[in-house]
Protein backbone atom coordinates (compact mmCIF):
# COMPACT_ATOMS: atom_id res chain seq x y z
CA UNK A 1 0.00 0.00 0.00
CA UNK A 2 1.06 3.59 -0.83
CA UNK A 3 2.16 5.87 1.87
CA UNK A 4 -0.57 8.46 2.48
CA UNK A 5 0.43 12.10 2.49
CA UNK A 6 -1.26 15.46 3.56
CA UNK A 7 -0.73 18.67 2.42
CA UNK A 8 -1.54 20.99 4.12
CA UNK A 9 -2.04 23.64 1.45
CA UNK A 10 -1.36 23.67 -2.07
CA UNK A 11 2.05 24.34 -3.02
CA UNK A 12 4.26 24.41 -6.06
CA UNK A 13 3.51 21.36 -8.62
CA UNK A 14 6.55 20.07 -8.84
CA UNK A 15 7.21 18.77 -4.97
CA UNK A 16 3.18 17.57 -5.26
CA UNK A 17 4.84 15.46 -8.51
CA UNK A 18 7.39 14.39 -6.59
CA UNK A 19 5.39 13.23 -3.64
CA UNK A 20 2.80 11.59 -5.84
CA UNK A 21 5.74 9.04 -7.62
CA UNK A 22 5.48 6.92 -4.28
CA UNK A 23 2.48 8.24 -2.68
CA UNK A 24 -1.46 9.09 -2.24
CA UNK A 25 -1.40 12.61 -2.03
CA UNK A 26 -4.25 14.66 -0.08
CA UNK A 27 -3.89 18.29 -0.68
CA UNK A 28 -6.09 21.33 1.25
CA UNK A 29 -8.61 22.54 -1.83
CA UNK A 30 -9.22 25.50 -0.12
CA UNK A 31 -7.00 28.61 -0.75
CA UNK A 32 -6.61 29.19 2.94
CA UNK A 33 -4.87 27.80 5.71
CA UNK A 34 -7.05 25.25 8.00
CA UNK A 35 -7.99 26.14 11.06
CA UNK A 36 -6.91 23.73 13.95
CA UNK A 37 -9.75 21.66 14.30
CA UNK A 38 -10.03 20.91 10.15
CA UNK A 39 -5.87 20.10 10.31
CA UNK A 40 -6.30 17.55 13.04
CA UNK A 41 -9.36 16.21 11.60
CA UNK A 42 -7.46 15.04 8.36
CA UNK A 43 -4.02 13.57 9.52
CA UNK A 44 -5.67 10.64 11.70
CA UNK A 45 -4.71 8.19 8.52
CA UNK A 46 -1.82 10.54 7.11
CA UNK A 47 2.21 8.03 6.84
CA UNK A 48 3.25 11.96 6.57
CA UNK A 49 2.07 15.61 6.23
CA UNK A 50 3.99 18.82 4.54
CA UNK A 51 3.02 21.85 6.61
CA UNK A 52 3.19 25.62 6.21
CA UNK A 53 4.89 27.92 9.08
CA UNK A 54 1.12 28.46 9.99
CA UNK A 55 0.71 25.18 11.37
CA UNK A 56 1.31 24.69 14.53
CA UNK A 57 3.46 20.95 14.87
CA UNK A 58 2.83 20.30 18.70
CA UNK A 59 1.41 16.88 20.77
CA UNK A 60 -2.03 17.46 19.67
CA UNK A 61 -0.81 17.47 16.11
CA UNK A 62 0.72 14.62 16.48
CA UNK A 63 -1.56 12.79 18.88
CA UNK A 64 -4.17 13.38 15.79
CA UNK A 65 -1.82 11.47 13.78
CA UNK A 66 -0.69 8.27 15.24
CA UNK A 67 0.71 6.64 12.02
CA UNK A 68 2.98 10.05 10.99
CA UNK A 69 5.92 8.97 10.32
CA UNK A 70 7.61 12.15 9.30
CA UNK A 71 6.78 15.46 8.99
CA UNK A 72 8.14 18.13 6.54
CA UNK A 73 7.62 22.33 6.59
CA UNK A 74 7.88 23.90 3.78
CA UNK A 75 9.69 26.83 5.39
CA UNK A 76 13.11 27.28 6.31
CA UNK A 77 11.69 28.68 9.73
CA UNK A 78 10.51 26.03 12.01
CA UNK A 79 9.79 27.83 15.47
CA UNK A 80 5.83 25.94 14.82
CA UNK A 81 7.49 23.02 15.45
CA UNK A 82 8.19 21.50 18.64
CA UNK A 83 11.46 20.08 17.93
CA UNK A 84 11.48 18.19 21.00
CA UNK A 85 8.07 16.87 21.36
CA UNK A 86 8.61 15.26 18.04
CA UNK A 87 11.74 13.49 18.97
CA UNK A 88 10.04 12.30 22.25
CA UNK A 89 7.70 10.44 19.87
CA UNK A 90 10.93 9.54 17.19
CA UNK A 91 9.23 11.45 14.29
CA UNK A 92 11.60 13.05 11.93
CA UNK A 93 10.86 16.50 11.27
CA UNK A 94 12.50 18.87 8.34
CA UNK A 95 12.75 22.38 7.44
CA UNK A 96 13.90 23.90 3.68
CA UNK A 97 17.22 25.95 4.28
CA UNK A 98 19.41 26.81 1.55
CA UNK A 99 16.85 27.17 -1.70
CA UNK A 100 15.19 30.39 0.07
CA UNK A 101 18.54 32.54 1.09
CA UNK A 102 18.69 34.84 -1.59
CA UNK A 103 15.06 34.74 -2.17
CA UNK A 104 15.20 36.33 1.41
CA UNK A 105 18.60 38.47 1.30
CA UNK A 106 17.07 39.69 -2.14
CA UNK A 107 13.47 40.97 -0.63
CA UNK A 108 15.12 42.38 2.50
CA UNK A 109 17.57 44.94 0.10
CA UNK A 110 13.58 45.58 -1.71
CA UNK A 111 12.85 46.71 2.01
CA UNK A 112 15.89 48.58 2.96
CA UNK A 113 15.39 50.83 -0.20
CA UNK A 114 11.68 50.91 -0.46
CA UNK A 115 12.03 52.48 3.01
CA UNK A 116 15.25 54.87 2.06
CA UNK A 117 13.85 56.08 -0.87
CA UNK A 118 10.33 56.69 0.11
CA UNK A 119 9.47 54.25 -2.86
CA UNK A 120 5.95 52.89 -1.90
CA UNK A 121 5.04 56.41 -0.69
CA UNK A 122 6.32 57.76 -3.92
CA UNK A 123 4.44 55.30 -5.82
CA UNK A 124 1.53 56.15 -3.86
CA UNK A 125 1.65 59.81 -4.54
CA UNK A 126 2.04 58.95 -8.53
CA UNK A 127 -0.72 57.17 -8.84
CA UNK A 128 -2.78 59.27 -7.03
CA UNK A 129 -3.09 61.69 -10.14
CA UNK A 130 -1.96 64.74 -7.70
CA UNK A 131 1.90 65.28 -9.11
CA UNK A 132 2.83 68.45 -10.34
CA UNK A 133 5.72 67.71 -11.77
CA UNK A 134 9.19 67.80 -10.56
CA UNK A 135 10.26 69.28 -6.89
CA UNK A 136 13.28 70.16 -5.46
CA UNK A 137 11.96 69.08 -1.96
CA UNK A 138 9.74 66.06 -2.84
CA UNK A 139 10.24 62.64 -1.12
CA UNK A 140 13.73 63.49 0.33
CA UNK A 141 14.96 60.00 1.85
CA UNK A 142 18.06 58.29 2.91
CA UNK A 143 21.56 57.77 1.67
CA UNK A 144 22.55 53.85 1.39
CA UNK A 145 26.05 54.07 0.45
CA UNK A 146 28.66 54.50 2.85
CA UNK A 147 26.43 53.57 5.68
CA UNK A 148 26.83 51.18 7.98
CA UNK A 149 24.36 48.04 8.12
CA UNK A 150 24.30 46.13 11.35
CA UNK A 151 22.83 42.25 10.88
CA UNK A 152 20.99 40.46 13.44
CA UNK A 153 21.38 36.67 12.95
CA UNK A 154 24.48 36.47 11.23
CA UNK A 155 22.97 33.10 9.30
CA UNK A 156 22.54 31.53 6.09
CA UNK A 157 20.33 34.22 5.39
CA UNK A 158 22.02 37.33 7.01
CA UNK A 159 25.21 36.20 5.38
CA UNK A 160 23.86 36.45 1.97
CA UNK A 161 21.96 39.65 2.70
CA UNK A 162 25.25 41.14 3.98
CA UNK A 163 27.17 39.84 1.23
CA UNK A 164 24.98 41.96 -0.78
CA UNK A 165 25.82 45.28 0.32
CA UNK A 166 29.37 45.18 -1.42
CA UNK A 167 28.24 47.30 -4.30
CA UNK A 168 27.28 49.86 -1.54
CA UNK A 169 30.32 50.31 0.50
CA UNK A 170 28.82 49.72 3.38
CA UNK A 171 30.70 49.17 6.77
CA UNK A 172 29.16 45.79 8.41
CA UNK A 173 28.33 45.08 11.81
CA UNK A 174 26.86 41.79 12.59
CA UNK A 175 26.03 40.62 16.13
CA UNK A 176 26.21 36.91 17.74
CA UNK A 177 23.97 35.54 20.61
CA UNK A 178 26.71 32.24 20.64
CA UNK A 179 29.11 34.97 20.64
CA UNK A 180 30.75 33.05 17.59
CA UNK A 181 32.52 35.08 14.22
CA UNK A 182 31.38 34.54 11.07
CA UNK A 183 33.84 33.48 9.04
CA UNK A 184 32.86 34.48 5.37
CA UNK A 185 31.88 38.29 6.47
CA UNK A 186 34.83 38.74 8.20
CA UNK A 187 37.11 37.80 5.13
CA UNK A 188 34.77 39.38 2.74
CA UNK A 189 33.56 42.24 4.55
CA UNK A 190 36.15 43.31 6.60
CA UNK A 191 32.49 42.95 9.06
CA UNK A 192 32.89 43.90 13.09
CA UNK A 193 31.73 41.55 15.46
CA UNK A 194 30.42 43.70 18.25
CA UNK A 195 27.61 43.67 21.05
CA UNK A 196 23.75 44.38 20.86
CA UNK A 197 24.17 47.61 21.63
CA UNK A 198 27.14 48.67 19.57
CA UNK A 199 24.89 47.61 17.14
CA UNK A 200 21.99 49.37 18.18
CA UNK A 201 23.89 52.93 18.38
CA UNK A 202 26.07 52.38 15.55
CA UNK A 203 23.94 50.94 12.73
CA UNK A 204 22.16 53.37 10.16
CA UNK A 205 20.35 50.40 8.94
CA UNK A 206 19.91 47.09 10.93
CA UNK A 207 17.90 44.18 9.37
CA UNK A 208 16.75 40.82 11.54
CA UNK A 209 17.58 37.13 10.02
CA UNK A 210 17.66 35.64 13.23
CA UNK A 211 15.33 32.87 13.88
CA UNK A 212 12.91 33.13 16.72
CA UNK A 213 13.85 31.61 20.07
CA UNK A 214 12.01 32.04 23.55
CA UNK A 215 15.62 34.48 24.19
CA UNK A 216 14.97 36.48 21.20
CA UNK A 217 11.26 37.30 21.52
CA UNK A 218 10.99 41.09 21.75
CA UNK A 219 14.14 41.61 21.28
CA UNK A 220 13.19 44.92 19.15
CA UNK A 221 11.37 46.82 21.89
CA UNK A 222 10.80 50.50 23.16
CA UNK A 223 14.18 50.32 25.13
CA UNK A 224 15.87 49.34 22.34
CA UNK A 225 14.75 51.93 19.92
CA UNK A 226 15.64 54.19 21.90
CA UNK A 227 19.22 53.12 21.66
CA UNK A 228 19.19 53.13 17.97
CA UNK A 229 20.25 56.65 16.05
CA UNK A 230 17.15 58.46 15.58
CA UNK A 231 18.28 57.92 11.93
CA UNK A 232 17.99 54.17 11.25
CA UNK A 233 16.27 52.18 9.45
CA UNK A 234 14.77 48.73 10.89
CA UNK A 235 14.28 45.68 8.52
CA UNK A 236 12.92 42.51 9.22
CA UNK A 237 11.99 39.78 7.01
CA UNK A 238 12.98 37.27 9.86
CA UNK A 239 10.10 36.41 12.45
CA UNK A 240 7.47 39.10 13.27
CA UNK A 241 7.90 38.44 17.31
CA UNK A 242 11.34 39.53 17.31
CA UNK A 243 9.85 43.22 17.36
CA UNK A 244 7.37 44.25 19.89
CA UNK A 245 5.18 45.79 17.04
CA UNK A 246 2.79 48.30 19.47
CA UNK A 247 6.51 49.45 20.59
CA UNK A 248 7.58 49.84 16.98
CA UNK A 249 4.53 51.58 16.34
CA UNK A 250 5.52 54.29 19.24
CA UNK A 251 8.98 54.65 18.04
CA UNK A 252 8.04 55.41 14.52
CA UNK A 253 5.35 57.73 15.44
CA UNK A 254 7.56 59.57 17.57
CA UNK A 255 10.30 60.00 15.80
CA UNK A 256 12.82 57.81 18.16
CA UNK A 257 13.68 55.76 14.92
CA UNK A 258 12.89 57.17 11.34
CA UNK A 259 11.58 53.98 9.18
CA UNK A 260 10.79 50.46 9.33
CA UNK A 261 10.75 47.82 6.38
CA UNK A 262 8.55 44.45 7.18
CA UNK A 263 7.55 41.03 5.87
CA UNK A 264 6.50 39.68 9.12
CA UNK A 265 4.60 40.80 12.07
CA UNK A 266 4.00 39.66 15.33
CA UNK A 267 0.74 38.44 15.44
CA UNK A 268 0.16 37.44 11.21
CA UNK A 269 -1.89 38.22 9.48
CA UNK A 270 -2.63 40.76 11.50
CA UNK A 271 -0.78 44.00 11.97
CA UNK A 272 -0.67 46.32 15.24
CA UNK A 273 -2.93 49.30 14.98
CA UNK A 274 -1.53 52.63 13.73
CA UNK A 275 1.07 50.72 11.99
CA UNK A 276 -0.73 50.87 8.50
CA UNK A 277 -1.15 54.62 8.98
CA UNK A 278 2.72 55.46 9.26
CA UNK A 279 3.96 56.81 5.57
CA UNK A 280 7.74 55.86 6.78
CA UNK A 281 7.25 52.09 6.73
CA UNK A 282 7.05 49.59 3.95
CA UNK A 283 4.46 47.11 4.88
CA UNK A 284 4.40 43.52 2.98
CA UNK A 285 2.85 40.21 3.70
CA UNK A 286 5.10 37.69 3.66
CA UNK A 287 6.86 37.00 0.75
CA UNK A 288 10.69 37.38 1.42
CA UNK A 289 10.88 33.32 -0.26
CA UNK A 290 8.21 34.54 -3.35
CA UNK A 291 10.16 33.61 -6.36
CA UNK A 292 9.00 31.30 -8.59
CA UNK A 293 12.19 29.37 -8.27
CA UNK A 294 12.59 29.55 -4.20
CA UNK A 295 9.14 28.12 -4.45
CA UNK A 296 9.36 25.73 -6.87
CA UNK A 297 12.72 24.17 -4.87
CA UNK A 298 11.33 24.75 -1.59
CA UNK A 299 8.53 22.27 -2.79
CA UNK A 300 11.28 19.54 -4.44
CA UNK A 301 13.15 19.60 -1.05
CA UNK A 302 10.14 19.43 1.33
CA UNK A 303 9.18 16.50 -0.95
CA UNK A 304 12.61 14.42 -0.67
CA UNK A 305 12.84 15.15 2.87
CA UNK A 306 9.64 13.73 3.06
CA UNK A 307 10.23 10.50 0.35
CA UNK A 308 13.30 10.04 2.68
CA UNK A 309 11.48 10.08 6.17
CA UNK A 310 8.81 7.85 5.13
CA UNK A 311 11.66 5.26 3.84
CA UNK A 312 13.24 5.42 7.33
CA UNK A 313 16.33 7.34 5.33
CA UNK A 314 18.03 10.55 6.83
CA UNK A 315 16.67 13.42 5.19
CA UNK A 316 18.44 16.15 3.62
CA UNK A 317 17.78 18.63 6.12
CA UNK A 318 16.65 16.98 9.20
CA UNK A 319 15.87 18.92 12.55
CA UNK A 320 16.00 15.99 14.50
CA UNK A 321 18.33 13.04 13.26
CA UNK A 322 18.93 11.55 15.94
CA UNK A 323 15.37 9.59 16.01
CA UNK A 324 16.63 8.07 12.59
CA UNK A 325 19.17 6.11 14.37
CA UNK A 326 17.58 5.27 17.37
CA UNK A 327 15.56 1.96 17.08
CA UNK A 328 12.44 3.37 18.06
CA UNK A 329 9.86 0.83 16.32
CA UNK A 330 8.97 2.83 13.56
CA UNK A 331 11.94 2.70 11.05
C1 LIG B 1 9.44 31.70 5.70
O1 LIG B 1 9.17 32.58 6.49
C2 LIG B 1 10.26 30.58 5.97
O2 LIG B 1 10.63 30.38 7.13
O3 LIG B 1 10.54 29.82 5.04
C1 LIG C 1 18.05 30.79 8.89
O1 LIG C 1 17.08 30.20 9.09
C2 LIG C 1 18.85 30.98 7.73
O2 LIG C 1 18.76 30.18 6.77
O3 LIG C 1 19.62 31.97 7.78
Amino acid sequence: MKPKVYVTRAIPCEGIELLETVCDVEINPEDRPLDREELLARIGDKDGVVGLLTDRIDAAFFDAAPKLRGYANYAVGFDNIDVPEATRRGIPVSNTPGVLTDATAELAWALLFGVARRVAEADAAMRSGNWTGWGPLQFLGADVCGRTLGIVGAGRIGTAMALMSRGFRMPVLYSSSSGRRNEVLDRELDARLVGFEDLLEQSDYISLHAPLLSANRHLFNAKTFARMKNTAILINTGRGPLIKEDDLVAALRDGVIAGAGLDVYEFEPHMAEGLAALPNTVLLPHIGSATTSARSNMALMAARNLLAMLAGEKPETCLNPEVLFKGNGKH
